[in-house]
C-alpha cells in the first residue's frame, strides 16, 4: 500500500531563497577567487551547516589575529573597506546569497585585502558551529532583512535567542554592531538587547553612526525613502557566562 511521505518541517530562516544566477563579473570573481571561500559540510539544505562542521581559522588565515564576523554582509561594501583599513584583524563573512558573495570577493580583490574569508551558509548555523565561544572581537549585523509583517517577525535575525548565541561567541568586552533603517525593528532590537543579561549598551540609547561603516546600497535606499538610520552597539559583559 502507498505510504505517505513523512512531512519535513521547513526551518524558519531569516533569508529568502533566490536564484544564484550571476552576472559575468560576479562569475569571474567566483571562479578566480574561490581560495577565499571556505567550504563547510551542510545538513539537509545547501545553506545549512552541519553541527559537527569545524574550521581552524588560525590555519585558514595562517596566523592568530583578532577575529571579526559579518553576518549578512550582502555585496561586501563594509567588510572590504574595514578589512583594508585593519590589516591586523581577520574578517569572516557569512552570507547565503552566492552572487552577493561573488561581489564581495571582487571588492576585496580591488581593495587588495588578504584578510577576508567567506562562507556561503546560513550565518546562524555557521556562527554556532564554526566559531569558538568567547573568541570574537566584533560581530556585525547591518541592515538585516526587516520582515515588516507581523506574521514574519519570527524570521527576523535579531532576537533574544540570537543574542544568546552572540553573547556566547563574543570575547569578553567584544562588540556587536548593528544598524537598521526600520524604526520598529530598531525598537525591537533595542528592547531585546537592553534586557539581555550578558550584553551592555556601549552608549546611552542609540549608538552614533559608526564612522568606519561605508554607506551600503541598503542604507542609501532607506535614506532616499526618508527613513532614519539607527545604529546600535553592545559589548559582552566582562564575566559574561550564564
Ligand atoms: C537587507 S540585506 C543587507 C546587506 C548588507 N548588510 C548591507 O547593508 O548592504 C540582508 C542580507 O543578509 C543576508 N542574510 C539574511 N539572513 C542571513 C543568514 N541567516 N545568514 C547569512 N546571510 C543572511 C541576505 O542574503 C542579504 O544579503
Amino acid at each position: 500500500m502507498h505510504q505517505p511521505l513523512p512531512r519535513v518541517q521547513r526551518e524558519v530562516v531569516s533569508f529568502v531563497r533566490r536564484s544564484s544566477r550571476m552576472n559575468p563579473s560576479q562569475l569571474k570573481a567566483w571562479t578566480d577567487l574561490q581560495h577565499w571561500v571556505v567550504r563547510v559540510p551542510a545538513r539537509e539544505s545547501s545553506t545549512s551547516v552541519a553541527a559537527e562542521a569545524e574550521v581552524d581559522w588560525a590555519e585558514v588565515f595562517g596566523r592568530r589575529a583578532p577575529l571579526v564576523v559579518e553576518l549578512g554582509g550582502g555585496t561586501g561594501d563594509v567588510i572590504a573597506a574595514v578589512a583594508a583599513a585593519h590589516p591586523e584583524r581577520d574578517f569572516i563573512g557569512f552570507e547565503v546569497f552566492e552572487p552577493a558573495v561573488a561581489s564581495t570577493l571582487s571588492k576585496c580583490a580591488r581593495a587588495g585585502v588578504g584578510n577576508v574569508r567567506m562562507v556561503v551558509a546560513n550565518g546562524v548555523d555557521a556562527l554556532g558551529a564554526l566559531i569558538d565561544d568567547d573568541s570574537l572581537t566584533e560581530l556585525w549585523t547591518f541592515f538585516p532583512d526587516p520582515w515588516p509583517k507581523k506574521r514574519h517577525h519570527k524570521r527576523r535575525l535579531v532576537s533574544t535567542g540570537f543574542a544568546d548565541l552572540v553573547a556566547d561567541k563574543l570575547a569578553p568586552r567584544g562588540h556587536w554592531r548593528l544598524a537598521t533603517d526600520w524604526a520598529e525593528y530598531a525598537d525591537a532590537m533595542h528592547a531585546a538587547l537592553e534586557a539581555h543579561p550578558r550584553l551592555v549598551n556601549c552608549h546611552d540609547g542609540w549608538a552614533p553612526r559608526w564612522q568606519d561603516r561605508p554607506v551600503t546600497g541598503f542604507e542609501a535606499k532607506g535614506r532616499a525613502a526618508g527613513r532614519t538610520i539607527y545604529d546600535l552597539c553592545y559589548r559582552r559583559r566582562e564575566g559574561g557566562r550564564p
